[in-house]
């Protein structure tokens, strides 16, 4: 299936509407196919349930895959956008027919999940909403609230009975734990049967289990019905009551046949609780409390007003810009707000009045981008984002970098929640935030070692001692012996200049003699008694290769594999280029601006850059530390130009909860945070003009560039609030604060804006962050 055949709406509406209905261009299927793993079901902005197809492919771990693969069923839960195992999926749903069940004969029907799947035609979304005809002729849609979803089948006409099957324990990645039960009964507020259930299941990228609850009611009483198991099928009379648990005779589910009304059209209501049967029925109840074929166009129609209000905290005037570039932009904002889930008041594993939010899919991912972004477009989901990580921390002991369905998910290196919290909150956002226990939270990440795998971070000893994480860290490995032996606590507790000192510890794995295309100078792994370390595998000749990990040079070795390389997800070549805290020592450390300006052009050109993958987003915007912005907007233009499109497979690599979005927004918007500071590196705006409204001080931001075009794309000159202003980059008052940025636009390469000493963004060396 082609991109063009995908239905969505953006070519029918005038441009005009746009500011009131940014929903139109959202095209939901981009990075459906190669590995981009996009959710393209319906879900509210960070909505709880998030309904959508399931496909029969290796790449479902959102669900749909734009393959053409057949569909298994359209369930409940998703993640988007995630790497690791095939997330949620659970209590999928599949309108059957007699093509299916002979006779309407429900003991004909396949229930097995890929021998049950349908072939379909091309699937239509849009924010709250997702369709899929499949080829027995039922067409599928559903549309949410925040933990409810309705669901709308339509059977072809002529249809005598409408055969729908309810799966309680087949997910994704078949993880059923072998617990749950099932009950039902007729339900007199609707008339119909109520179905409710739970299961237990596995984490997709993480350790434990978790337990979620469903309440299902058709509007009507069916005209026959069973419930079929490994145990074989029992026929339940219409109209009665039937309980079950259902233990290790999965996959277990319901067969239905409803007598066909409203032209063969089926409304059912799905609610879903992460506590308990009877919430899950409460959401359902409280949030749609009609299920009706018109009830579902009133839901829908909320679903996207609510979608537009999220969206619509940013505005574009779209003067001379295609739709294309607008449909990119506004779908991935789109995606940056479909994870974290927030489940407030939905918690089943502490008693709390804070907010609740799941599906942190990884931290890792996430705050370089997505968090800096709801700093200046959502800053109250922020506030309530930190709540919860802080939270977490205090009923678990640790900020997390990864939690997925409850779960403690794998940690992917670093305390990463460290970087989000800091950047929320030298951006000042507080509501409701106990920063106290915020700074304790990260104060024991940096000095406290727990299990790392899935919490904190390690080698907190060893640094302490070395000033850097030796290879083979035997520290970390219990009994006390070997090196264990120097352990010690604390002298002192820690306090900001010690902090301040280790964050130069990162020039402690600098080695100046290590060279790689003819340049030196580059991290590499270090002994513990300070020599340096070359993997025998592929540094042959103790010559260390700094392009491994890099898209040339054994790029699938360095996931989260025991064996994998000493560097997580990019190259030495990637990660020498980050020292965010103090890039004018870095500079220096490689040779001053001009090595480190062709040592970036090499970088690219050589191919050991990665876009795919989050450690690679900041080095397109590096040339600013060199005064050099325009190398930057050329950069940041190639980036997107190769690597970002309104295409199906318009993703360089899992959207990875709305991180590749989050990229391509910043970058249309012409400014990058430098993430955990309160620094934006200027590029270039891809709109005339841009305006910002702050949510939680209603203060407006406003950035214009004149005279833009296709050619004109430099900054040529600036002014913030009136003055000229020459810095490569802004901070974030123009957010917190309100205000406008006036840029000139031109052709020319060569002007001075931004090119001087002055003009470079902040570093601790040179006297930042004062
Ligand atoms: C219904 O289907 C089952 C399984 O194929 C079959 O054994 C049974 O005879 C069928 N019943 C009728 C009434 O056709
Ligand atoms: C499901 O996928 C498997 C593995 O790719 C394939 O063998 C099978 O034919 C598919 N089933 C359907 C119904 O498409
Ligand atoms: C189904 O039947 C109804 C009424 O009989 C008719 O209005 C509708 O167009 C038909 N739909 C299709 C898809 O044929
Ligand atoms: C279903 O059963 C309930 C309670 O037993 C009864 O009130 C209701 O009238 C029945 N509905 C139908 C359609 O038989
Ligand atoms: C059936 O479909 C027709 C045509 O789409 C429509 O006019 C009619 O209202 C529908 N009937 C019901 C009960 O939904
Ligand atoms: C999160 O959910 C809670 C409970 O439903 C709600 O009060 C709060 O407004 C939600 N937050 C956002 C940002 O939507
Ligand atoms: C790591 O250190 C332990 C203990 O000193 C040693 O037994 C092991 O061989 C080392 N592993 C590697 C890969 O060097
Ligand atoms: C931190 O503690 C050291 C002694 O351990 C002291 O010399 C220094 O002044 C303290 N710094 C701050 C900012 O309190
Ligand atoms: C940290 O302290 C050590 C030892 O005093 C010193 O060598 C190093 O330069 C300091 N680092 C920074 C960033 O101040
Ligand atoms: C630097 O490169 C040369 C070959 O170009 C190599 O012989 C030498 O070992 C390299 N130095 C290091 C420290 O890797
Ligand atoms: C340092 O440690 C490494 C790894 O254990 C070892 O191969 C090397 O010989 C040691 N060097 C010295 C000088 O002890
Ligand atoms: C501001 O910049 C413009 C050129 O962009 C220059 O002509 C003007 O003199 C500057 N004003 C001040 C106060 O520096």
């Amino acid at each position: 299936m082609k991109a063009s055949h995908v239905a969505f709406l953006a070519a029918s509406i005038a441009p005009a509407l746009a500011a009131q209905d940014p929903a139109q261009f959202v095209n939901a299927f981009i990075g459906t196919l190669n590995g981009g793993h996009v959710f393209s079901g319906a879900t509210l902005p960070w909505g709880s349930i998030k309904p959508g197809a399931d496909s029969n492919s290796s790449d479902n771990q959102a669900g749909y895959v734009s393959d053409g693969s057949s569909i298994t069923g359209i369930s409940q839960l998703h993640d988007d956008g995630t790497g690791g195992g095939a997330s949620l999926g659970n209590f999928p749903f599949l309108p059957l027919t007699t093509a299916q069940c002979a006779n309407n004969n429900l003991s004909a029907c396949t229930t097995d999940h890929i021998g049950r799947a349908l072939a379909h035609g091309d699937p239509s979304a849009s924010p709250g909403f997702f369709s899929i005809p499949l080829n027995n002729g039922v067409t599928a849609e559903v549309t949410v609230t925040e933990h409810v979803a309705l669901h709308r089948f339509t059977y072809p006409n002529g249809t005598d009975q409408m055969l729908f099957l309810l799966d309680a324990t087949t997910d994704l990645s078949g993880s059923w734990k072998g617990t749950g039960a099932v009950d039902l009964s007729s339900n007199p507020l609707t008339g119909g049967t109520r179905v409710t259930g739970s299961g237990e299941f596995g984490p997709s990228f993480g350790e434990g289990s978790y337990t979620v609850f469903f309440c299902f009611d058709s509007p009507t009483i069916p005209v026959q019905a069973q419930f079929y198991s490994s145990q074989g099928r029992n026929t339940i009379s219409p109209n009665s009551t039937f309980q079950q648990n259902i233990g290790s005779n999965n996959p277990a589910g319901f067969l239905f046949g409803f007598a066909p009304q409203q032209n063969a059209t089926l409304t059912v209501r799905m609610g879903i609780s992460w506590t308990s049967t009877e919430k899950a029925c409460k959401y359902a109840e409280d949030e749609i409390p009609q299920i009706s074929s018109s009830s579902f166009d009133t839901v829908k129609a909320a679903a996207r007003a609510k979608w537009n209000d999220v969206l619509g905290t940013v505005e574009i005037d779209a003067t001379g810009v295609s739709e294309d570039e607008q449909v990119l932009f506004w779908s991935s904002l789109y995606r940056t707000y479909i994870s974290p889930t927030n489940i407030t008041g939905d918690n089943p594993l502490w008693v709390s009045t804070e907010p609740f939010y799941d599906s942190f899919y990884c931290i890792w991912d996430s705050f370089r981008v997505v968090h800096p972004l709801y700093a200046i477009t959502a800053p109250n989901t922020q506030a309530e984002v930190v709540r919860a990580l802080i939270d977490i921390y205090r009923h678990t002991g640790f900020l997390p970098d990864c939690r997925m369905s409850l779960d403690k998910g794998f940690t992917q290196g670093g305390s990463n929640a460290d970087s989000l919290l800091s950047d929320s909150f030298v951006k000042g956002i507080t509501a409701g935030i106990d920063w106290q226990t915020g700074f304790d939270a990260m104060f024991n990440d940096a000095t406290a070692e727990g299990d790392f795998s899935v919490e904190g971070r390690g080698g907190i000893e060893a640094r302490d001692m070395l000033g850097y994480v030796p290879f083979n860290d035997t520290l970390d490995n219990p009994p006390n012996e070997g090196p264990n032996t120097r352990r010690r606590a604390w002298a002192k507790r820690p306090n900001a200049t010690h902090f301040f000192n280790v964050s130069g510890d990162w020039f402690n794995l600098w080695n100046p003699a290590a060279n790689n295309s003819g340049f030196s100078g580059f991290i590499q792994p270090r002994n513990a008694n300070g020599s340096w370390y070359f993997d025998p595998r592929w540094d042959v000749g103790d010559v260390f290769r700094p392009d491994h990990c890099s898209p040339v040079f054994g790029h699938t070795d360095c996931f989260l594999n025991p064996t994998g390389g000493e560097f997580y997800e990019a190259s030495s070549w990637e990660y020498s280029f980050y020292a965010p805290q103090d890039m004018a020592k870095l500079v220096t450390a490689m040779g001053g601006s001009a090595t480190f300006s062709s040592r970036l052009d090499e970088f690219f050109a050589a191919g050991f850059h990665d876009i795919g993958d989050e450690p690679g987003f900041l080095p397109t915007y590096l040339y600013n530390y060199v005064g050099q912005p325009v190398k930057t907007v050329d950069r940041v233009e190639a980036t997107l130009n190769m690597f970002f499109n309104t295409s199906l497979n318009g993703l360089p690599g899992n959207d990875d909860s709305g991180a590749m979005g989050a990229y391509a927004v910043w970058s249309h918007l012409g400014f990058f945070p430098v993430a955990g500071q309160d620094t934006y590196l200027l590029s270039r705006p891809f709109f005339p003009r841009i305006t910002i409204r702050n949510a939680a001080t209603g203060a407006v931001a406003k950035i214009t560039a004149s005279n833009l075009s296709a050619q004109n794309i430099y900054i040529q000159s600036a002014k913030l609030n009136g003055k000229n202003y020459t810095k490569n980059w802004i901070s974030h008052e123009l957010f917190s604060k309100g205000g406008t940025l006036e840029l000139v636009m031109g052709s020319n390469k060569n002007s001075v804006w931004g090119t001087k000493q002055a003009d470079l963004p902040p570093s601790l060396s040179t006297g930042g962050f004062k």
